[in-house]
């Protein structure tokens, strides 16, 4: 195993979990479009080596997803939806500079 740090500025996690309608969970609010949105616009603006989208499971706040987060600047986003993915795209440009 290999420790290093890692080589993006900011890790944009996305919950794309989808419990099909049985328990609220963060696709219900169209998740997997937001991701796909942002990873158009960090590829865009060149950002690609810089800053990752990635989608992940459930981040255990379900009841006010859709949820996002941003690593390591450790900042939650919860109830987003595809309206605000520019501004949250405005945050990360602060990191990216
Ligand atoms: S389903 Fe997204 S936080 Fe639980």
């Amino acid at each position: 195993m290999n420790e290093s740090n890692t080589p993006y500025v900011c890790h944009i996690l996305v919950c794309t979990n989808d419990r099909h309608g049985e328990r609220p969970s963060c696709s219900d609010g169209m998740s997997p479009e937001i991701r796909d949105y942002l990873k158009e616009q960090v590829e865009k603006r060149g950002w690609k080596s810089r800053v990752r989208v990635s989608q992940t499971g459930c981040m255990g706040l379900c009841a006010k997803g859709p949820n996002l987060m941003l690593y390591p600047q450790g900042i939650c986003y919860s109830g987003v939806t595809l309206s605000d993915a520019d501004t949250i795209l405005a945050k990360v440009a602060e990191f990216v500079k």
